[in-house]
């Protein structure tokens, strides 16, 4: 193991609000404009903004961590003395007791992240919360852990072999890898191709805060949830999640937003992206011309992957010879991509699993290129929290929806019928007679069902 692996060198990263030197002296810090990165469980939390992130991520784990609870109830209130079969018991026993356990074991995982901070009421949670695409939640691709960890070695095995065989010969040398995930891939790489130093970067605090413990060696006990359940004892499963050996020492993790890296320019033989193309903010010739930044000039982006661009943009959802001309146009050889078909979450515990036809590419940095600024998330009353919000017309238009589900929904008292708080409304000359009656019968129907919904043993973030 070369001497430079041991520690996270310094050099490899850039403060990501100011792109200045990071200086470590126990915590890290920007010696340009000063700003102070904490760490959880020893690894960086690199972003540019560290509080509001530590701030977003907190609600976000406990609002998952209210939704599970609330879940718990829900298949212990669905145990009622009519259901009489044994088997449909004792699954809505497993899953309701399995729910409670899950909870309180990944609040131990994320206690770091937590660090003893209050939780607000669960309904603040619910309704100000769930704001963020699916893949960019705590739980949006948690299956990952368990095929990482515990599924056995097949979709392990096939990933690798796919990054090995694009990356050939060659010594991978100083590598990052963006959006490391649960933590296999790089973990494979570190042992198998023998890095000079890997530095892996994921925004999600669920997967780092698994894997560092995982990459020492630790084993983890989890649920797994699986979507279509072989059996009665398949709905919920404590699995043991544990690496075949700890992973040694030049792997460092660090918490990123890859659209607003902590990475110093030019510094990386090799940058490897792992299905994650696809699932970010950025444009991908955005991406690719950060990428290009990283990389020394003649060093070697490989990229693996599924291409399922789902960007609001449908001029963005790129196919294959879109992505190829968009490297090339981005500092890069032109790519010779290959596909192949690959299992993908295959749970042996669940009758659902897919084949996918993974593509994958080395492309070699042959031209500097400009580099592109920071992504931004909207506008600029979006991005700064000190920002006064304009009242723009949806926001308008929300509002009043909002007032009248507030005033509709308080009406409800315990004594009113649909038909009196119909009336209601109809005094007040909100509706018609014809029409109030439908509506408000509509309306509470909503409530009632969105409250008796099965959201599934992954309550949604
Ligand atoms: C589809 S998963 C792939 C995980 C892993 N590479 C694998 O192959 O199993 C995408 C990963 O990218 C991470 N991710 C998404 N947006 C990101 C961003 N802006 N910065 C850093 N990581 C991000 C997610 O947290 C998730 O771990």
């Amino acid at each position: 193991m070369p001497a430079e692996s041991r520690l996270l060198q310094l050099e490899l990263l850039r403060c990501p609000r100011c792109l200045g030197r990071i200086a470590s002296a126990g915590t890290f810090c920007c010696s340009s404009c000063s700003t102070t990165f904490p760490t959880l469980a020893g690894v960086p939390w690199l972003f540019p903004d560290p509080a509001a992130a530590l701030g977003e991520w907190r609600a976000r784990t406990h609002g998952f961590l209210a939704a599970l609870e609330s879940q718990a109830t829900h298949y212990r209130n669905a145990l009622t003395d009519d259901v009489t079969r044994a088997a449909t018991r004792n699954r809505l026993k497993l899953l309701a007791a399995a729910c409670t356990d899950h909870a309180r074991r990944l609040r131990a995982l994320l206690a770091p992240l937590l660090d003893d901070a209050p939780a607000a009421a669960p309904e603040l949670y619910s309704a100000l919360g769930a704001t963020l695409p699916a893949g960019q939640g705590l739980t949006g691709y948690y299956a990952n852990l368990h095929r990482d960890w515990c599924w056995g070695e097949a979709e392990n095995e096939a990933a690798f072999r796919l990054v090995d065989d694009a990356l050939g010969q060659a010594p991978p040398g100083r590598t990052l890898l963006l959006g490391v995930g649960a933590g296999r891939l790089a973990y494979d790489l570190h042992c198998r191709r023998n890095p000079s130093t890997l530095v892996a970067a994921d925004i999600n605090p669920l997967f780092l805060l698994a894997a560092s413990r995982l990459y020492a060696g630790e084993t983890l006990e989890l649920y797994e949830f699986p979507i279509a359940p072989r059996d009665v004892a398949s709905h919920a499963i404590l699995r043991r999640l544990q690496a075949p050996a700890p992973a040694g020492p030049g792997l460092h993790l660090v918490y990123a937003d890859v659209t607003r890296a902590p990475f110093a320019e030019g510094a990386f033989d090799t940058v490897i992206t792992p299905w994650l193309i696809d699932v970010l903010d950025d444009d991908l010739p955005v991406f690719a011309r950060r990428v290009n930044r990283w990389l020394r000039p003649g060093g070697r982006w490989v990229n693996s992957g599924s291409l399922s661009f789902s960007s609001n943009d449908p001029a963005r959802r790129y196919a294959l010879e879109e992505v190829r001309e968009l490297v090339a146009e981005s500092g890069f050889e032109a790519p010779t991509p290959t596909e192949a078909a690959v299992p993908y979450l295959c749970s042996p515990a669940s009758r659902h699993g897919r084949t996918e036809s993974v593509v994958t590419f080395a492309a070699t940095k042959i031209a500097e290129v400009e580099r592109p600024a920071p992504a931004r998330r909207g506008p600029e009353w979006l991005a700064r929290a000190d920002v006064p919000v304009p009242l723009l017309p949806p926001l308008q238009r929300r509002q009043l929806e909002v007032r009248v589900i507030a005033f509709v929904a308080g009406l409800v008292d315990g004594r009113r019928s649909v038909q009196d708080i119909a009336a209601v409304l109809v005094e007040r000359r909100m509706m018609t007679a014809e029409e109030a009656v439908p509506a408000v019968h509509g309306f509470l129907r909503r409530l009632h069902d969105e409250s008796t919904a099965d959201r599934g043993p992954s309550p949604p973030l």
